[in-house]
């Protein structure tokens, strides 16, 4: 290739106020683009990680244990070895991963699977010929145990409780006085909301193909969101250098932060393709999804909350309990968006780590916000309520251009003004005071709540080249998880380079391109569109000089270069091609600002006054995420995130048993996502905004902005329907009906 590939770096020090995205002249950003890998997933032809074929691919099918605590003693493998079409069965008590790994780490996870943490963990993995041979060998497979005492109820567990290490958020923090200012103030309320414990429940279970080549390397087709980071989790849980594992995960049907790192599966994969010789597909049952990957912590939070009589927050306390395996220290950061929404001098923002012997708790869609906001922003409905101040307008009042904390800016920050705008799209003034509405048997009622997710850089890289027939490729290990990276980065890379995105092929998730931090946290599309952006401005450079033009007289549309009185096709300017690799880190711009995306939820419910059925009837969101790069695969990503806010405070609850850990629901028809049913016509609106700290693509993170406040806006909607507040979630009928107002 004649234009030997360099490197455009950029390290977030400064704002950086220039965009090559508002000068481009292709007119591709922005638009509502369907999705480019739409057509291949409707059509089947998009391979899933479990849809690799090997001429010689033998199946796996993974062991689960069936107690709570204690050990394996004994694996009667000889047991189901004759049993048609078995292979073998393979366990390997040392490296076997007992639990999941974390988003982002690059160590393995725990591992060691004798000890038996919590039920369901994988202690085995039987190969057939067939999927269902492996099924019925695993199942019929004699395991005997020796059982331990384990905690089953964090509840009862409360006095092993430990402030967790500081993460994403910190563990505990503390400023000035809240006990003072809650005795001082003259409206103050202390009230404890419980969330129970989720799951992420993606459509695709997780699934690996492990192949092993002659030179004794791995790749694996997983089902994984961070690839360069899974591939690290994945090496050295099999003692392998990193530069031995490749991780291939092209298309995934969902994540939701349950693969962010890797799973049981993946290590039993790659274990038993070594051990027989030939490339094993894994895939988990669905009820092996539920009890094996990660669930989101239960929580109980206690708010508090004090004002002065016009709203403004004196106080703002939310001491949090949430649950983790023994040993495992990630914790649910229910307080991250309590740290930055309001303002308010004295604050008590804690998290109280229980263990407990469940599943690992780990990231779903929004740490933090998705449960932490449904605390906070039902107390900020309590609180306007006792103030006799409108739930818009005490929201407003608290609204600070300045980190409440850390006393720096915010990088951009629309609250107030989504505030106004969904307020007036929504009618907000046409709410009534609570259980005063009423349409035969139906009470309705409308509620709304603040939405604030933190944004966030991650390194990344990615290679563009253009060749000579005019077309350009796109690589790098990021993943496009169902949220729309490949259209966006080929409409980045379109809009610089002036090639039309159908002539812009993208090469991701794959750990052979340049790596990447991957999906997570919403900041794949910042991040790796930076990348994008870098490595097309110096490939703009080039161009400019091709066309001896200064860059800042080319343009670029349709496939050609303009300049300088003519008009040259862009593949002719690359010779033989031209490639450039852009890499973006965080500076010293993620200190000096603090950084989030902020929106504003409306709702409106019925709630049957006979028999308590709550349907949500309509709901709005407005948000503010800086720049939006697809107003439909954006405008999608709400959706999703509110159609899990109405989950979150209707439906969705993981039961565990309290003698044992197992979980009482583990599948998709007793664990209760809402259905096409439960959700109604949901609207979406984008301020325009633009953030110059962020990035160079000034866009922040959207994925899962959509959840934040979302379910606390339906539940502030059943108070003002009922009168009744319901503070244990999700809102369930039978927690109504004691409340409701008598038919008379
Ligand atoms: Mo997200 S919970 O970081 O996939």
């Amino acid at each position: 290739m004649l234009g030997l590939g360099t490197t455009n770096s950029l390290t977030m020090d400064k704002p950086h106020s220039d965009s090559l995205l508002d000068t481009g002249a292709q007119g591709a950003i922005s638009r509502p683009f369907d999705r480019i890998d739409g057509p291949k997933k409707v059509s089947g032809s998009a391979t899933y990680a479990a849809e690799y074929a090997f001429d010689d691919l033998a199946y796996g099918f993974l062991v689960s244990a069936r107690i709570g605590a204690g050990k394996v003693v004994s694996i009667d493998a000889d047991a189901v070895r004759s049993l048609p079409g078995v292979i073998d069965v393979v366990c390997d008590f040392k490296r076997f991963i007992r639990v999941a790994g974390q988003g982002g780490e690059t160590k393995a996870p725990t591992q060691g699977v004798q000890e038996i943490a919590f039920s369901g963990e994988i202690i085995a993995i039987v190969v057939a010929e067939s999927y269902e041979a492996a099924r019925d060998a695993a199942l019929q497979l004699p395991v005997t145990y020796e059982t331990d005492q384990g905690v089953f109820d964090p509840k009862a567990n409360r006095e092993a409780a430990y402030t967790p290490p500081d993460a994403v958020t910190p563990g505990h923090f503390a400023q000035g006085d809240v006990d003072k200012a809650m005795a001082e103030a003259p409206v103050s309320i202390d009230v404890t909301y419980m969330t129970p414990s989720q799951n992420s429940a993606a459509m695709e279970p997780h699934a690996s193909t492990a192949v092993w080549e002659e030179d004794g390397s791995l790749t694996l087709y997983g089902a994984y969101q961070m690839p360069t980071s899974d591939a690290s989790q994945l090496a050295k849980s099999l003692g392998l250098s990193v530069k031995k594992v490749r991780i291939v995960s092209r298309y995934i049907g969902g994540g939701f932060g349950s693969k962010l790192g890797i799973a049981p599966e993946s290590v039993a994969a790659a274990i038993a393709a070594k051990q027989i010789g030939r490339p094993v597909k894994a895939v988990m049952a669905r009820q092996q999804v539920f009890e094996a990957t990660v669930r989101r912590s239960d929580t109980e939070q206690r708010l508090r909350l004090a004002a002065n009589a016009n709203g403004r927050l004196t106080a703002i306390g939310q001491e949090s309990y949430v649950s983790n395996q023994p040993g495992e220290d990630y914790f649910e950061p229910v307080g991250i968006g309590t740290h930055m929404i309001y303002a308010g001098e004295n604050r008590l923002i804690s998290h109280l780590q229980i263990p407990v012997n469940y599943v690992l708790s780990g990231s779903m869609r929004a740490p933090g916000e998705a449960v932490g906001m449904v605390g906070l922003e039902c107390a900020m409905d309590e609180l306007a309520e006792k103030l006799s101040i409108d739930p818009v307008a005490l929201r407003k009042v608290n609204d600070t251009s300045v980190d409440p904390e850390k006393g720096v800016p915010f990088s951009s920050r629309s609250l107030t003004a989504a505030l106004d705008e969904g307020a007036h799209r929504f009618g907000w003034e046409r709410r009534c005071e609570p259980a005063t509405q009423r349409e035969g048997e139906w009470l309705i009622g409308m509620g709304m709540a603040a939405a604030v997710r933190g944004n966030m850089l991650m390194e990344s890289s990615a290679k563009v080249e253009i060749h000579p027939d005019g077309s350009a490729t796109v690589s790098s290990a990021m993943t496009d998880i169902g949220t729309g990276s490949y259209t966006i980065l080929a409409q980045i890379a379109s809009e610089i380079l002036g090639i039309p995105v159908d002539r812009i092929e993208l090469q991701l998730g794959d750990t052979n391109a340049p790596p990447a931090a991957g999906s997570g946290g919403s900041w794949g599309a910042g991040s790796s569109g930076s990348a994008v952006y870098l490595a097309c401005e110096r490939l703009r450079d080039k161009l400019a000089k091709a066309m001896e033009v200064g860059a800042d007289t080319l343009t670029l549309k349709d496939g050609m270069a303009i300049g300088a009185n003519r008009s040259v096709p862009i593949g002719e300017l690359v010779g033989e091609g031209l490639e450039a690799t852009g890499h973006i880190k965080p500076g010293k711009q993620e200190s000096e600002t603090t950084q989030a995306s902020f929106g504003a939820h409306f709702a409106e419910v019925a709630v049957n006054v006979v028999t308590g059925e709550i349907r949500v009837r309509r709901m709005l969101g407005v948000f503010a995420a800086g720049r939006v790069l697809n107003a439909k695969t954006a405008r999608s990503q709400c959706l999703g995130g509110m159609t899990f806010g109405i989950g979150t405070a209707l439906t969705e609850e993981l039961y565990h048993d309290t003698r044992n850990g197992r979980l009482v629901n583990r599948d998709l028809a007793e664990y209760h996502v809402p259905v096409n049913a439960d959700v109604p016509q949901l609207e979406v609106h984008f301020l325009q905004e633009r953030d110059i700290h962020a990035n160079p693509i000034h866009a922040k993170g959207i994925g899962e902005l959509g959840i934040s406040g979302a379910a606390a806006a339906v539940a502030n909607a059943v108070y003002n329907a009922t009168g009744v507040r319901v503070r244990e979630f999700p809102i369930t009928l039978d927690k109504l009906l004691p409340g409701l107002p008598n038919m008379g």
